[in-house]
């Protein structure tokens, strides 16, 4: 497929280079047209070299070829990133002074803009008009990521991950990413599981599935077919996954084991309940006196260990989440060491919770460990590309 990748002025540019690289390692023919003011921050001589294919700015190069007319209309898709503000006008009034909106204006396949500008920028009346007009005449325009701007200042406006442009942009053309997982069938257990006390109470934890969903929406993108159980996850089910939702340990764990039979992968997200309670009340527990209660709890079989130990496919890939505080007996990663020797998973994902990390946070920051406990992969951004760092090391494990 013939992709017009565009580049607008934004310091965000830099991340375009990493779009290019997904784009064209899926196998497409990618031609990068930066807009002038936009090789301040990143230069032709990246762009050619990574394309593989030259770069020209403005409508007086190469003439005879009439490539502002050329461009537009022998794309299959255009892609551009970052769309600025300044850019999101020019195409929405279309303007057609340089080469990328000239080709904007020629061109008559779908087409993706991924803005990035700081946030006073992206809600201004000016903008949010541009906005609307382009979307209305049928032009994707992404939403801003929230997070970390150039400054110190955070809000919405930050340039969508890259993965995240290049799975929306082709999924207009129905072209899933990469295939490397295609053929391949996988589990992904998210959420946390909930231990019922009694009809209307339970222990539970404050996992939101967020990084497993993630994990299972771009094992889908990446071609598997993928069984997603899900314990207690308020969110919306990613496209072309099945969910079979659960809550509790023994839940899961009859779920995660029976599709497991099947799977080349297993990925253990779930924050699953240690302990259970011994009994639970078949109607409302009542307050007793004054004094307090005690529970008593028993411990749940570890799902993880258990897939690591009996191995239900030959040349399976058993992966686990270790979510560490650290304390006074060690440090995140120590801890995280130790879990991996123990449970004898082949990858342990390690990540730092509590103190408004991890849980439900947008960004996550992991340490992939192997089976030794030895650094595989360091990934940090948001869950969608963490997601794609985990199912890279992963498939290098595949048989
Ligand atoms: N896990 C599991 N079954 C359990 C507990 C945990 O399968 N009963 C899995 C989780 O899905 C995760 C990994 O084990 O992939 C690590 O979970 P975590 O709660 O961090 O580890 P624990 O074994 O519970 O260790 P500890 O609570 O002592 O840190």
């Amino acid at each position: 497929m013939r992709i017009l990748l565009g580049v607008g002025a934004g310091i965000a540019a830099y991340k375009s280079a990493l779009l290019l690289r997904l784009l064209t390692e899926s196998g497409h023919e990618v031609r990068v047209v930066p807009t002038r003011a936009s090789l301040a921050f990143v230069g032709t001589a990246t762009w050619e070299a990574l394309s593989g294919r030259p770069v020209t700015t403005d409508v007086f190069q190469n003439v005879p070829e009439v490539e502002h007319v050329r461009l537009g209309k022998e794309a299959d898709l255009v892609v551009v990133a970052p769309a600025t503000a300044d850019l999101l006008a020019r195409a929405a009034t279309g303007r057609a002074d340089d080469l990328l909106t000239a080709a904007l204006l020629t061109a008559r396949c779908p087409v993706l803009l991924a803005p990035a500008m700081h946030t006073e920028m992206w809600e201004h009346p000016a903008t949010r008009a541009n906005v609307a007009t382009l979307r209305s005449r049928g032009v994707h325009v992404l939403d801003p990521a929230v997070g970390r701007l150039t400054g110190a200042d955070s809000g919405a406006g930050r340039l969508p991950e890259p993965e995240e442009i290049a799975e929306a942009a082709l999924a207009l053309v129905g072209t899933p990413l990469r295939q490397d997982l295609a053929g391949r069938r996988v589990v992904v257990s998210a959420g946390g599981t909930r231990e019922p006390l009694d009809p209307v109470r339970f222990l539970g934890n404050r996992s939101t599935g967020r990084q497993g969903y993630a994990l299972a929406s771009a094992a889908a993108a990446r071609g598997a077919e993928v069984t997603l159980v899900a314990a207690n996850v308020s969110l919306p089910d990613p496209a072309g996954v099945a969910v079979v939702p659960v809550e509790t340990t023994a839940e899961l764990r009859a779920a995660v084991r029976e599709h497991a039979a099947a799977a080349d992968v297993v990925v253990m997200a779930a924050a699953v309940a240690d302990y259970r309670p011994a009994t639970t009340a078949s109607s409302k527990l009542k307050k007793d006196g004054d004094g307090g209660l005690t529970l008593e709890l028993v411990q749940n079989p570890d799902v993880l260990a258990e897939l690591a130990q009996d191995r239900l496919r030959p040349g399976q890939v058993v992966v686990g989440f270790a979510a560490e505080t650290g304390d006074a007996s060690g440090s995140v990663l120590e801890h995280g060491r130790a879990k991996a020797l123990r449970k004898g998973a082949d990858l342990l994902v390690v990540n730092a919770v509590g103190a408004g990390r991890g849980f439900g946070e947008v960004e996550n920051e992991v340490v992939v460990l192997d089976r030794e406990g030895t650094d595989v992969v360091r990934s940090g951004g948001t869950k969608e590309h963490v997601a794609h760092a985990v199912w890279d090391a992963i498939r290098t494990r595949l048989v």
